[in-house]
């Protein structure tokens, strides 16, 4: 992918969006919290991570805090969650979603952690290396600050096994040679890559659980996926305003005739340090 469209992909840089894109990024984040496709991913990865009563765990590119504040519930009142983000803006955005959990809210980067070796029972990192240019970097900094026999989840999206189902096969393959630069991050592959990646990191224990997302509706997909998603201002698309208008109008017509299908592969990969 060329620079400039990394530059482009939203989640690498929130901070230095315009105000009212990086509003509508935290909104997005706290919508698809609670679709229940990525519910059903984080149960998968909670039961992956297995977090301990007492344990101090890191959420790494934690957004807006939800995860964070419900692994703090995991690890009880003796435990506690570092929730750490680039983003400051983000980072404001947990603070003030704070509840009375054991949260720690601080920024950072996932790849030049601010941690001591060892200083961790286990990591969480959900839908963050895609969007990182150094994804081996970040890990191995996840795995220094983690102690041995501590467990580390990484949650990422295999954005090449999006499919779809109720449009023209043609328009369909158009758009995403188009809309894949930007709406799509650089580490496409990223979910299918993170096992390998554990296994050169040397993690013990893996488990690897693709977890295939259903959406049956485009207000259900556009929760998740911004190509069907028609509130995603116009000149985010970068693609000729027709075929976006065309691309929609196909989309809204599946979705009335009631054969809309979309799906995603989200991978659950977890290893002990
Ligand atoms: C798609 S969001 C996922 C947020 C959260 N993990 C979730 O699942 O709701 C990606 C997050 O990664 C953060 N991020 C991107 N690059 C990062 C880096 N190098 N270090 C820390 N956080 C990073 C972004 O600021 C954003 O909050």
């Amino acid at each position: 992918m060329e620079p400039a469209q990394r530059e482009r992909t939203p989640f690498s840089d929130i901070d230095g969006l315009p105000t009212e894109m990086s509003t509508m990024v935290l909104d997005a984040l706290i919508e698809m919290g609670r679709h229940p496709e990525i519910r059903r991913v984080r149960r998968a990865g909670f039961d992956a991570l297995r977090p301990a009563l007492g344990a101090r765990l890191l959420d790494a590119g934690s957004g807006n805090g939800d995860v964070a504040r419900e692994l703090a519930a995991e690890v009880g009142p003796r435990g506690e969650v570092i929730a750490l983000d680039q983003s400051a803006a983000l980072t404001a955005a947990a603070i003030a979603q704070h509840d009375d959990s054991n949260v720690d809210y601080v920024t950072g980067d996932v790849t030049a952690l601010d941690l001591p070796d060892d200083s961790v029972d286990g990591v969480w990192c959900e839908r963050v290396l895609q969007h990182v240019e150094d994804p081996d970097r970040a890990i191995a900094e996840l795995r220094r600050v983690t102690r041995p026999g501590g467990r580390i989840c990484l949650v990422d999206t295999d954005w090449e096994s999006l499919l779809f189902d109720g449009m023209p096969t043609k328009l369909q393959k158009t758009l995403m040679t188009y809309v894949g630069g930007h709406f799509l991050p650089p580490g496409r592959d990223m979910g299918r890559t993170l096992r390998r990646r554990l296994v050169a990191a040397g993690l013990n224990s893996l488990t690897a659980t693709p977890v295939t997302c259903l959406f049956g509706s485009p207000d259900s997909a556009g929760v998740v996926l911004p190509m069907v998603n028609p509130r995603v201002p116009a000149d985010a698309w970068h693609t000729p305003p027709a075929l976006r208008d065309e691309w929609l109008t196909e989309v809204a017509a599946a979705g009335a005739r009631g054969d809309f299908l979309a799906v995603l592969t989200i991978w659950v990969v977890a290893g002990t340090v």
